[in-house]
């Protein structure tokens, strides 16, 4: 079976002073916790001291962007390899925060997530469809193109180590999740697509995260559904209280 990954996501938010309690908070809480993958993407200033402060912990660190070359002339730009050298282990990709504010493209996110694991960071590859596009009834073919763009070009090996998250747009940061039936739907899609192009043996160890609006109370039921492998925790995921208690999905059975 697929070992779940719960991954927080602390977008453009805390000061170093604050990021370094809550990870410290974290480590001490989520000392005796088995059997899952914990990561904290935190803001790319703070990669290394937390990073560091979770040196011996069970929770991994890693970015929430990256650019696809590896040096060179990019004013304001930070690599793979440079993330590599402070101890980052992961980076997400083509979140919809960076397709819709910074134009980010599936031809982008593609280089991005190349980049990622040439450097041996695992992408976590976003894909979601707007509000506009779901009640058009497009959502399939949008992630579908988002899916076959963004993957273009990996072999099965990448494939591996590469973690996709579906992030219906309308969901996040809204309060309004998706239903665990919604997200399923989504998220066997992807498998299917993932089986399509790398093999149904690749696609079945792939994990899929679900991300938007994730809490306490509802994990429960979004990690009952079987394509769904994880989360990508925004907001909850600031709150110590509420990131471990959503790392214990299990014992949040309403
Ligand atoms: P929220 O959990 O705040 O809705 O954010 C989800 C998200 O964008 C994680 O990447």
């Amino acid at each position: 079976m697929r070992r779940p990954l719960l991954a927080g996501n602390w977008k453009m938010y805390k000061t170093l002073a604050e990021a370094e309690a809550t990870a410290s908070a974290l480590k001490v809480r989520l000392k005796d916790v088995a059997g899952r993958d914990v990561v904290l993407c935190v803001p790319f200033l703070y990669v290394e001291a937390v990073g560091g402060l979770l040196l011996d912990s069970e929770i991994a660190v890693g970015a929430q962007n990256l650019f696809y070359e590896e040096k060179g002339a990019f004013t304001g730009e930070i690599s793979g390899p440079m993330l590599k050298s402070v101890g980052c282990d992961y980076a997400i990709v083509g979140h919809s925060e960076r397709r819709q504010y910074f134009r980010e493209t599936n031809q982008d996110v593609n280089k991005k997530a190349k980049a990622a694991l040439k450097a041996g960071l695992t992408p976590i590859v976003c894909v979601g469809e707007t509000l506009q596009q779901r009640e058009d009834g497009v959502t399939e073919s949008i992630v579908t193109t988002q899916i076959n763009e963004s993957l273009e070009g990996l072999n099965k090996g990448d494939m591996l180590g590469t973690v996709i998250a579906y992030e219906p747009v309308w969901a996040i940061g809204t309060g309004r999740t998706a239903t665990p039936e919604q997200a399923e739907e989504v998220q066997a899609l992807i498998r299917n697509l993932l089986a399509h192009a790398f093999g149904k043996d690749v696609a079945e160890q792939v994990r899929i995260l679900y991300g938007g609006s994730i809490k306490p109370e509802n994990i429960y039921e979004l990690m009952r559904q079987p394509d769904i492998d994880g989360g990508l925790v925004g907001g909850a995921s600031l709150d110590a209280d509420s990131f471990e208690k959503i790392v214990r999905f299990e014992d949040q059975r309403p």
